[in-house]
């Protein structure tokens, strides 16, 4: 048939379709029956205590891809996967527990929300506040906040408060105003964060179609190895998985109270968003790590950015903190005290790197300069 030529075949607009070729289109093109609407449209059974008639707030967070790293796979002769939670709406594991958390605060007539955050807490929530049309007010430790995180909140139309002082210091102070005035607080202390930030433990089983046998996360507040184990244990006892994952939680050596065994005053990382000294979920989080049958490490600076780097190596560019789980994990093996071969590995890698440019802007040379001309490119490219 002469292209333009008048034809019997059904038209989209003034696309032709040749029946020859039309099956395959309507396979193609077509959407699938149910797009993905967020973790709460997903997960809703799970989800304790959000009242049926709650109305999501969402932004079709959650869904997060288990990426491979062949590499550091070949290097541990292990199935090593990152869960790559920066592909959130704002970047960060956050928006799992922020869309229960305000989708219940505003079904309970909330009018603000209020928290305390090294970034990305403040990012997300103001995000999910703008969303809901609610007012949010954000505390962060003044000068230790990420550029990207920053911008984020500020972006979003949050009222960006800087405290002089800590995190945990900040954390204080919310947490005090939440119960003076009527304002929701949105930090992992509220559990309906943990229920939103379980989900991706569902989804690692729902890929995996069981637990994987090692399960490596970056700890902070300790709000989120919290909610992965309530989300495996709980999928466990649904029948979904048989098996339960070992965590490996990971602090950063200059805030890892955990690890220590006491509160640090003064803690100090590169991984700015776990530079916490009082866990508001310590507890829970040794209670976790034990029952999984796994522990709570630190890795130095050192050690986080060099896996930083290893990652962006593998395509998958994180924040310093993301990078936390796998400089555990691989501590860990070559200290001997971790068989991983054979091992089904997931790393959460929490936050993505444009969250804190920085962190490698500062520590590389800007790059090289030249003349706009071939001669000088192909000088500097060499034969
Ligand atoms: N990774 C990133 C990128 C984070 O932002 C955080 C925490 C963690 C890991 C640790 O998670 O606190 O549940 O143990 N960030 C919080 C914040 C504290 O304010 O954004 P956790």
């Amino acid at each position: 048939m002469k292209f333009g030529a008048p034809s019997k075949h059904r038209t989209h607009g003034n696309f032709r379709i040749h029946p020859r070729f039309k099956r395959s289109f309507v396979r193609q093109y077509n959407p699938p029956t149910m797009p993905y609407a967020g973790l709460i449209n997903r997960y809703r059974d799970f989800l304790t205590n959000l009242p049926n008639a709650a109305a999501p707030i969402t932004l079709h967070e959650g869904n997060t891809p288990l990426i491979p790293l062949p590499r550091l796979s070949a290097e541990l002769g292990a199935d090593v996967r990152a869960k790559f939670e920066g592909l959130n709406p704002t970047g960060s594991f956050k928006d799992r527990g922020m869309t229960v958390a305000m989708t219940a605060s505003v079904a309970a007539g909330a009018k603000a929300c209020i928290c305390a955050s090294t970034g990305n807490t403040a990012a997300s929530a103001a995000a999910y506040a703008a969303r809901a049309g609610i007012a949010c007010y954000v505390l962060i430790p003044e000068g230790k906040v990420a550029t990207g995180k920053l911008a984020g909140a500020v972006a979003y139309g949050a009222a960006v408060i800087q405290v002089q002082g800590s995190f945990d210091e900040a954390l204080a102070l919310v947490r005090e105003i939440s119960q003076k005035r009527p304002i929701a607080l949105v930090n992992s202390v509220n559990p309906h964060r943990l229920e939103g930030q379980k989900t991706a433990a569902f989804e690692l089983v729902d890929a995996l179609g069981r637990a994987p046998d090692w399960l490596c996360l970056p700890v902070g507040n300790a709000g989120n190895i919290t909610a992965y184990w309530k989300g495996f244990v709980e999928y466990h006892l649904a029948g979904r998985t048989e098996s339960l994952p070992q965590l490996l939680g990971v602090q950063a050596e200059g805030a890892a109270p955990l690890v220590l065994g006491h509160a640090v005053d003064k803690p100090e990382t590169v991984a700015t968003a776990i530079r916490i000294g009082r866990p508001a979920r310590g507890e829970e989080a040794l209670h976790a790590a034990e029952e999984s049958d796994g522990r709570i490490i630190a890795v130095s600076d050192t050690e986080i950015l060099a896996m930083q780097q290893r990652l962006a190596g593998e395509g998958v560019w994180c924040e310093p903190a993301s990078a936390a789980g796998a400089a555990g994990l691989l501590k860990e093996v070559h200290a001997g005290r971790l068989d991983v071969r054979g091992k089904t590995i997931v790393c959460v890698v929490t936050g993505h790197g444009l969250k804190d440019p920085d962190s490698i802007t500062s520590r590389f040379a800007p790059p090289q300069v030249i003349p706009a001309s071939m001669e000088a490119l192909e000088r500097l490219i060499g034969s």
